[in-house]
């Protein structure tokens, strides 16, 4: 089975947890386009869901395939959202923001009862750090917020390296209008304690560690899909 695969399996995993009449919240990357893609074909058999997307990318193509959409503003309490991640470890801390959407996901997640977790199994980890962490930062300032990230990373007793992520040269810019700085910084042993020291920065506008949203992963694997479920 390619990732790819198991990535599809895991998707259409997360199906038996929608139900008729669900909010539903739409994650955004490969993984996520998967559940979208089935849970439109879903909906075109009958399941009435209506849905937000975390990016603009997730909405085109959720609307572009005929899934009922709506915003946080006018359902402002989600069911689920079903979303993928850039790494998972035991405790259902994530990563998440390699494609850059992690502030919308983490709104949308966090105004869901559950998120789901949808990955193929190399985003298992023993202790998360390997995938550089994504920091949104306001555009204004950055080199000055960058000292004050490297300052909270000290702090937790990290260090690494600060890349502004760029497209064709250019800074990257997030639905949002704001850039991301990659923080390579290896294992994060303690990511509730630097999610809150990160985002006290001025200039931060969010970080990809996901910290006590996610209670179920499903996992695609050679042998099937393998479900986590917290508590
Ligand atoms: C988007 O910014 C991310 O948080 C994605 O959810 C994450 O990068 C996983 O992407 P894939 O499903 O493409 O691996």
């Amino acid at each position: 089975m390619t990732a790819d695969d198991q990535k599809k399996a895991a998707a259409l995993a997360a199906l038996d947890y929608v139900k008729p009449g669900m909010k539903v919240g739409l994650g955004t990357g490969s993984t996520a386009a998967h559940f979208v893609r089935a849970l439109a074909e879903r909906a075109r058999d009958g399941l009435d869901v209506e849905c937000v997307a975390s990016s603009r990318a997730t909405f085109k193509l959720a609307s572009s395939l005929g899934l009922r959409m709506t915003t946080l503003d006018k359902q402002p309490r989600l069911d689920i959202t079903v979303d993928g991640a850039d790494e998972f470890d035991g405790n259902f801390q994530l990563i998440k923001g390699g494609g850059g959407a992690l502030l919308i996901e983490k709104i949308v997640a966090s105004s869901s009862r559950y998120m789901i977790v949808i990955a193929d199994q190399s985003k298992k980890v023993e202790t998360l750090g390997k995938f550089p962490l994504a920091i949104e930062v306001v555009p204004f300032g950055v080199s000055a917020t960058a000292w004050k990230i490297e300052r909270a990373l000290r702090i937790c007793g990290l260090s690494g390296k600060l890349v502004m992520r760029l497209v064709n040269g250019k800074p990257f810019v997030t639905d949002s209008g704001n850039a991301i700085i990659d923080a390579a910084i290896g294992a994060i042993p303690e990511p509730a304690r630097l999610d809150t020291l990160l985002n006290v920065v001025p200039g931060v506008v969010d970080n990809g560690l996901f910290v006590d949203l996610c209670g179920i992963i499903l996992m695609g694997t050679d042998d099937g899909v393998k479900t986590f479920r917290k508590g």
